[in-house]
């Protein structure tokens, strides 16, 4: 019955952040690469936690791109905003990605489902290290910069690494390096293997690896049996203060490893 099943994956959440020496892990039934609702459950999940955690007053939001951040931004409510302003901001300027599902974009309709409000960073998406070094002197975008660097809540997705870096229309040269160097997942802009060693990081401003740990939460959205490694090898680098927000068919894998 629905009672069991509720127990059931109550235990798997202790168990898993047990082997991935995380604080929380949440488990939404089911696996998102087969039924794409599983998706909207894990971002009702999301609202539902930050409705427990966010501190009252100001906060500030620091979000990232993808589909899986895309659809978490539909699932917020405006009840997230009792007692609190909230401002979200992208976590990092442009590494790739087409424009519908980039952190601005998520950001923008993260404000509007809350009625919060949101900061947008305007750094362009496929340019040079060299052209994009200039513009971080701007203080329009410095000013961003530090209000992103000073957030006290982040929220993030986690990907299979070739399979971004092909998204992302990153160089062939690139890819073959994370190949080789056995990469299996991406979070934020950096490459890493089973291990947890980083491999390759885009370099784009923002927020850093190193700034998550002094904040209040940080959550990692990520489901589906096919980001089972990628999952598991992020969880070596992140934070101790990082919940994992995922679904049955990944903690399944994660947990049989
Ligand atoms: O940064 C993006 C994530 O790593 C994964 O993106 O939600 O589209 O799978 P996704």
């Amino acid at each position: 019955g629905l009672m069991d099943q509720l127990l059931g994956l109550q235990q798997m959440e202790r168990r898993l952040s047990k082997a991935l020496h995380i604080k929380r892990c949440l488990i939404v039934s089911g696996d998102s690469d087969k039924q794409p609702q599983v998706i909207d459950n894990m971002g009702k999940l999301v609202n539902d936690t930050l409705k427990m955690l966010l501190p009252e007053g100001p906060n500030t939001i620091a979000v990232m791109g993808g589909t899986t951040m895309a659809q978490v931004a539909n699932c917020l409510s405006p009840d997230l905003s009792n007692q609190r302003q909230l401002t979200f901001v992208p976590a990092r300027g442009g590494i790739g990605e087409r424009v519908e599902i980039q952190a601005n974009n998520v950001c923008a309709q993260m404000a509007l489902k809350t009625g919060g409000k949101h900061r947008a960073l305007y750094v362009p998406e496929q340019v040079s290290e060299e052209a994009y070094r200039p513009l971080l002197k701007e203080p329009a975008i410095q000013e961003v910069v530090s209000l992103i660097r000073s957030s006290n809540v982040a929220i993030h997705s986690i990907g299979e690494a070739i399979h971004m870096a092909k998204r992302r229309a990153m160089s062939p040269e690139i890819i073959a390096m994370l190949t080789k160097q056995k990469a299996v997942g991406e979070a934020f802009g950096y490459f890493f293997d089973e291990t947890g060693k980083i491999i390759y990081r885009i370099p784009r401003i923002g927020l850093q690896l190193e700034d998550l740990a002094s904040m209040d939460c940080v959550f990692a959205v990520a489901g589906g049996s096919s980001k089972a490694k990628a999952i598991r090898a992020y969880m070596q680098l992140a934070p101790s203060n990082t919940c994992l927000i995922t679904d049955e068919g990944a903690a399944k894998l994660i947990l049989k490893e």
